[in-house]
């Protein structure tokens, strides 16, 4: 086998991410060095104290979690408990964490970390806010062309936004981290809206994990049975899409997806639209590509994949 691949999990959880930090976990084919947690879904508190949960809930107490940013670059904080509930990680229940948090903040773990390992050799997995990564890229400009690439959940085009009519939530709450990162000159693959809306749970394949008869395929079943009831009754769709798991399945098995490499701004100074994610899916802009902007993926093989890894767990 091919030596693991480097990644650094950058989070917000919530139930989506807890659900791709398993997959992660569950995966020999990935080296996750570190979690670094920013706020999003909830405050960076509960964000902090959530990875932790989901590493002892996956026996990785020796995972290094680090806190990150606490509110965007410039802007509030916007966090998401009508869909994630409270705590973030409502409809499953579990025990405060006993593991620590690492010392140090996660930008400067993500730098000296860029600067420790072989050039090109680790790649950003981002599921909340891009604050960290942007704070890190502006800090330390010599990582960028460090990084193998940065894979993250964001943004949308022809499903339009899910917090605002025109904008997706990770992108929403920083715009202006969202543009430092889409214009750094990292490879970006970004899996917006358009296929994560089809990554959608579904009862049978909610049932299939807690079916695995496991405390880990419980508690995934709890989370999205509790976190399908927003998306269900918003768009009155079966379930729930599984927007972050989509990032690390990309890892696994990136013929799962299919896109485009086309040009991606992020909108920092509309009034109705801050981060808006200008996909030029019909390339009419001459605008250089940026981005592997992904629209479509094969929900069957994707649910089996996420199924059979967290049966591991
Ligand atoms: O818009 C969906 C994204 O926002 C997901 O990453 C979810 O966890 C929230 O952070
Ligand atoms: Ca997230």
């Amino acid at each position: 086998m091919t030596k693991p691949r480097k990644i650094i999990i950058d989070t917000d959880p919530g139930q989506d991410d807890a659900v791709a930090i398993l997959l992660a976990l569950a995966s020999p084919e990935l080296d996750v060095l570190g979690l670094t947690c920013v706020a999003g879904n909830v405050p960076l508190p509960l964000t902090t104290r959530n990875a932790r949960v989901i590493c002892e809930l996956a026996g990785r107490p020796e995972m290094k979690v680090f806190a990150g940013c606490e509110r965007p670059l410039t802007r509030h904080l916007i966090t998401a408990e009508h869909v994630h509930g409270k705590s973030g990680l409502d409809g499953t229940n579990l025990p405060d964490p006993a593991m620590p948090m690492e010392e140090g903040h996660a930008v400067d773990f993500l730098i000296d970390t860029l600067r420790a390992q072989t050039p090109g050799s680790v790649t950003l997995c981002a599921l909340g806010p891009l604050t960290n990564l942007a704070t890190a890229f502006q800090r330390a400009p010599d990582i960028a062309s460090r990084v193998c690439e940065v894979v993250l959940m964001g943004g949308a085009y022809f499903e339009v936004g899910n917090i605002t009519p025109a904008a997706e939530f990770n992108i929403h709450v920083d715009p202006e981290a969202a543009e430092i990162v889409f214009k750094s000159g990292v490879p970006l693959v970004v899996m917006p809206l358009d296929v994560t809306h089809k990554a959608l749970t579904t009862r049978a394949r909610v049932e299939a994990f807690r079916a695995l008869g496991t405390p880990v395929g419980h508690a995934v079943a709890g989370w999205t049975d509790f976190f399908e009831r927003f998306d269900m009754a918003k768009y009155g769709s079966e379930g729930a899409p599984l927007h972050d798991p989509c990032t690390v399945a990309y890892l696994l098995q990136p013929d799962l997806f299919s896109g485009r490499h086309i040009n991606v701004e992020i909108e920092t100074r509309g009034e109705f639209t801050a981060g808006m994610t200008v996909a030029d899916w019909w390339r009419v802009s001459g605008r250089q590509p940026n981005a592997m902007f992904m629209g479509d993926l094969d929900a069957a093989g994707f649910f089996a994949l996420l199924t059979e890894r967290i049966g591991r767990l």
